[in-house]
């Protein structure tokens, strides 16, 4: 599986000085040099970490794979248009959240999201809705187009450990194969970490994880190198 690393946490750290340490493009290039296959980022409404400047600078990088990740308003479209990141992840939103609190309810608002996702898909962005593990939400997806969902691992790692795992696991699992049956390519990401990430690879071709809060909270204890390496060891299957 391919690791995705979200950096949003690095902001959120400068953010809170309202500096310009730590770096966040230098947490970029470290992403780069450990060779991740995205670099992933939120552009919240609020600009609460990532700012428009930081998406920029990373967009610019050279052979940078650039996750957008954003809500589906028609200012985040125009960015995305803009700046033609290599993929989009079309998140919900509420100001008030501490993070992404469940999937975006695609089949509620069925008709914006085709017409949203179509000029995003003729610039060659690839598309993805992250989503709860929810048959109704997989096939409103289908609809629009897009050829990628992200499963939203929340409550598997909420539960990780406890009794209701299995069914949170099982719910995930069946959801990918539900989805991939439709032609859709399937990722994952919220809450992953070292200890819950493995059972991920019971799940058949999941593509990328893209994790965050966990990488950035162990690099803060063995640095952001040895963090990423070790999480994309886990995720290439090479430590259990
Ligand atoms: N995927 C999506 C769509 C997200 O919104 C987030 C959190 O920003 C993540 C993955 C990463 O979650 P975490 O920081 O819990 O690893």
């Amino acid at each position: 599986m391919l690791l995705g690393v979200n950096i949003d946490h690095v902001a959120t750290l400068r953010n809170a000085r309202g500096g310009i340490e730590p770096d966040v493009i230098t947490a970029a290039r470290i992403c780069k040099v450990c060779n991740v296959a995205s670099i992933t980022t939120h552009l919240r409404e609020d600009r609460r970490h990532i700012k428009d400047s930081d998406v920029e600078a990373i967009r610019m990088l050279p052979r940078t794979r650039l996750n957008l990740e954003m809500a589906m308003t028609k200012e985040m479209q125009e960015i995305a248009l803009r700046l033609r990141p290599h993929a989009v992840c079309i998140v919900p939103e509420k100001r008030q959240e501490i993070t992404t609190e469940g999937g975006l309810d695609v089949a509620g608002q069925i008709d914006w999201a085709i017409e949203f996702t179509k000029p995003l898909l003729e610039k060659n962005i690839e598309v993805s809705f992250f989503i709860d593990p929810d048959v109704r939400q997989i096939a409103a997806v289908s609809k629009t187009g897009a050829p990628f969902i992200e499963l939203h691992t929340g409550t598997y790692s909420e539960v990780y450990g406890t009794p209701e795992e299995e069914k949170a696991f099982q719910d995930l699992k069946g959801a990918a194969l539900f989805a991939q049956n439709l032609g859709l390519k399937v990722n994952a990401g919220h809450g992953l970490n070292y200890q819950n990430v493995h059972r991920m690879h019971e799940i058949p071709n999941l593509v990328e994880l893209n994790i965050g809060h966990s990488i950035i909270s162990r690099a803060i204890f063995v640095g952001l190198e040895q963090a990423i390496k070790e999480m994309k060891a886990l995720c290439d299957g090479k430590i259990d």
